[in-house]
């Protein structure tokens, strides 16, 4: 256990994600922040009640100013805007990296040696905006994005081939857009390649519904995205470095070098310990992954060229 986790945004993914941080109890303290006036306090309130319940010892505490959240070991990244009609995605581009360039003084201010989980979209764009605000070193600023991409990925698979989501291994590297590149060639079944068991015809459309994953969620829900899974991927981010497990999960990443790029975040195999990003980890790619993994890092680019930091 560390001694504070700070998630900023106590909306759907932040404030999920502060439940399931407290039931685990991975911090003494989790600290929700938000701009919303009682809504963290409240939220915290109602959580902590639980915890008779659930059996944590973990406080959880809401707040709208950063004092509280000072020495935090992990903060994670939830604030922001979603899309509203009118706006363009550059105008939300520009509006969300406002928000998280104000939260990022905030973390540099409070919190000098946290490791930053982001979360807010675009997430590779609003990873860059906190590395560039707090200018930490890239083991410490990581964003979420793979592992709920391959946690999608691996539920749709285990449905299809009628087995246990806990024997799919699979790997869904790239940005967290349509062009996310899910590994077919590292996909298995407890070690079975899946090609042996699902034609190649199923496995594409698995490919296809995984990169339209959130789309999926958003046209059920209409005026929210996804958020269980969501908060999850990110509490397993933070439990592998609470607890140094050195564990290897796809994470968006910031490249100097690894696959031939440099100067941006992408999703890429790392190991995340107690340091946070231990080692990126360069697995041999078939040409078409390779050309579908740069397709990848251009979409992630084009947004940081209209960056107005
Ligand atoms: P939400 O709208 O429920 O919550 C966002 C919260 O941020 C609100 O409570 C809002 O008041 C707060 N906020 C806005 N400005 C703030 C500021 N300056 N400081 C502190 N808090 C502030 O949205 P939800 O569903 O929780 O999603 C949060 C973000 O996470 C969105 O950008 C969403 O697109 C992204 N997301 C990313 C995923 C990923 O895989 N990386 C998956 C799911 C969501
Ligand atoms: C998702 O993939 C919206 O990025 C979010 O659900």
């Amino acid at each position: 256990m560390v001694n504070k986790i700070t998630v900023v945004g106590a909306g759907n993914v932040g404030a999920t994600t502060a439940q399931r941080l407290a039931e685990k109890e991975l911090a003494k303290v989790v600290v929700m922040v938000d701009v919303v006036e009682g809504v963290p306090q409240g939220k915290a309130l109602d959580q902590w009640e639980s915890a008779p319940i659930e059996g944590f010892d973990t406080r959880v505490l809401g707040t709208n100013g950063y004092e509280e959240t000072a020495s935090s070991d992990i903060v994670i990244i939830t604030a922001g805007i979603a899309r509203k009609p009118g706006m363009s995605r550059d105008d939300l581009l520009n509006t969300n990296a406002g928000i998280v360039k104000q939260v990022s003084e905030h973390v540099k201010r409070t919190s000098p040696n946290a490791i930053i989980i982001m979360v807010s979209n675009p997430l590779d764009v609003m990873a860059y905006v906190a590395k560039q605000v707090t200018g930490f070193p890239r083991e410490r600023v990581l964003g979420m994005a793979g592992v709920l991409d391959t946690a999608r990925y691996r539920s749709f698979l285990a449905e299809a081939l009628d087995v246990s989501v806990e024997d799919i291994q699979a790997m869904v590297l790239g940005g967290h857009g349509d062009t996310m590149v899910p590994l077919i060639s590292y996909t298995t079944v407890s070690g079975i390649p899946v090609t042996q068991l699902m034609d190649r015809k199923r496995l594409d459309a698995i490919v296809d519904r995984t990169r339209n994953g959130g789309a999926e969620i958003v046209k059920y829900l209409k005026t929210g995205s996804a958020y269980y899974a969501p908060s999850a991927a990110s509490v397993q981010m933070a439990e592998a470095i609470v607890h140094d497990k050195k564990r290897v999960l796809p994470c968006a990443a910031w490249l100097e070098g690894e696959y031939g790029m440099s100067g941006l975040f992408l999703g890429v195999p790392c190991k995340l310990g107690r340091k946070g990003l231990e080692q990126i980890i360069e697995v041999e790619l078939t040409p078409q992954e390779r050309t579908d993994l740069g397709k990848s890092a251009e979409a992630v680019r084009e947004p940081m060229s209209v960056l107005k930091l």
